[in-house]
């Protein structure tokens, strides 16, 4: 299945969308592509919404491995040809989200990543995020980038390249470490999230998050060798609630993201070991469980909340907010 898919992405890519990715990459270097994200708060409201709701599955950022849809880069491709204006687009883009079971344009994705769970987006958000990407270049995973300039059969090999453990000093080499088990984690749980919603509703994925999340955090620390933990100064399972040391990152996160500034791993070295903190923001997916209730979050939902959680504190959010953060400990001689 992989194969096939990837040989549909290349067919497609090497045939329309070639020339412009040439063009693209040479504009492009990386410096730049992270100053625009540094930059993203204050640039285009429709980047900093892209990020903040597709990201969390179409994340260009995530290996080929960890991608739970495909990169938006591809979905631009197959919506927008020379003839399309940016109103036909964006009247387009509403229109699909609006009813995601309705017909696909991009082949083979449905079989490969499932299809996207219905999530009730604002329509002002949707605009925007549509005139950002059809104005814009966007961010390439290095896989797909790879795999478009290799003419060898077999380019599918690199498609795994993607690097945490890159270059730098010790302190980032930890922090790309932490967050790639972070990403790794992310990636599981909201697959099998998707999943959860699409074949059981909202309120039975309560209580697959009920049943499921901490076994698969536990697992995934398996996996990777590593402690992972979300926990959260208002936590739904008191099991997830903060230490004192862990709310202090909470607020300081909470204070950065507030006054709009681009967030950085917290690394701690201790000894042996390295404790790493990251913030886990809400976006309007999480709002039919983490939001207010009869608002978002629909009163069957609720029902099952309060009896699986009778202390819940976890709602009451909007959308960019620090639900909770990774808090992940592992050593600095572990590979
Ligand atoms: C919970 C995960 C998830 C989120 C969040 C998400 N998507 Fe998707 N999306 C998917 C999956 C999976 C597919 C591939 C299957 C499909 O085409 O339905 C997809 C496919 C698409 C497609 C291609 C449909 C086609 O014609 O084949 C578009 C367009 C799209 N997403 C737009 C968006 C936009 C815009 C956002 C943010 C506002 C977003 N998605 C957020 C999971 C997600
Ligand atoms: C289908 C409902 C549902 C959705 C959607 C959902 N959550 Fe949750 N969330 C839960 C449940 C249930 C728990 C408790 C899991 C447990 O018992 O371990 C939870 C727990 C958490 C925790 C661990 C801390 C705590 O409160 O126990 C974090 C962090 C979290 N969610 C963040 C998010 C974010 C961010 C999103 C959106 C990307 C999201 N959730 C979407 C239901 C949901």
């Amino acid at each position: 299945m992989r194969n096939r898919f990837l040989f549909i992405i290349s067919t497609v890519l090497l045939t329309i969308g070639c020339k412009d990715f040439k063009a693209s990459k040479e504009g492009t270097d990386k410096a730049s592509s992270e100053k625009e994200a540094l930059e993203a708060n204050v640039v285009h409201p429709g980047k900093r919404l892209l990020v903040q709701e597709c990201y969390m599955c179409h994340n260009p950022k995530a290996s080929e491995a960890h991608m739970i849809a495909p990169p938006m880069a591809m979905v631009k491709m197959h919506y927008i040809d020379s003839g399309t204006t940016k109103e036909q687009f964006t009247e387009a883009l509403v229109h699909w989200l609006n009813d995601p079971e309705q017909e696909y344009k991009i082949p083979n994705a449905v079989e490969r990543f499932g299809s996207m769970p219905y999530i009730p987006y604002p329509e002002k958000i949707i605009e925007q995020i549509a005139h950002y990407m059809y104005d814009h270049e966007l961010d390439r995973p290095d896989w797909f980038v790879d795999y478009l300039e290799s003419d060898e059969p077999g380019a599918e090999n690199s498609l795994e390249k993607y690097d945490y453990t890159a270059t730098g000093n010790a302190e980032k080499r930890y922090a790309n470490k932490g967050l790639g088990h972070a990403l790794a984690t992310k990636a599981q749980l909201g697959s099998d999230l998707m999943k959860a919603i699409k074949e059981k509703g909202t309120q039975g994925a309560v209580e697959f998050c009920n049943v499921g999340a901490i076994p698969l955090t536990d697992s995934m620390s398996v996996m990777q060798n590593a402690i992972i933990k979300r926990v959260s100064d208002k936590p739904r399972n008191p099991q997830n609630e903060a230490n004192t040391k862990e709310l202090e990152h909470i607020n300081f996160f909470k204070e950065q993201i507030a006054s709009g500034n681009s967030v950085e791993p917290i690394v701690e070295l201790h000894n042996n070991e390295v404790n790493f903190y990251y913030p886990i923001t809400t976006n309007t997916m999480c709002l039919q469980c983490h939001g207010n209730p009869n608002e978002q979050i629909e009163s069957e939902t609720m029902t099952v909340l309060k009896s699986l959680y009778p202390k819940d504190k976890a709602i009451g959010y909007g959308t960019n907010e620090v639900r909770g953060i990774w808090s992940i400990n592992f050593g600095t001689n572990d590979q």
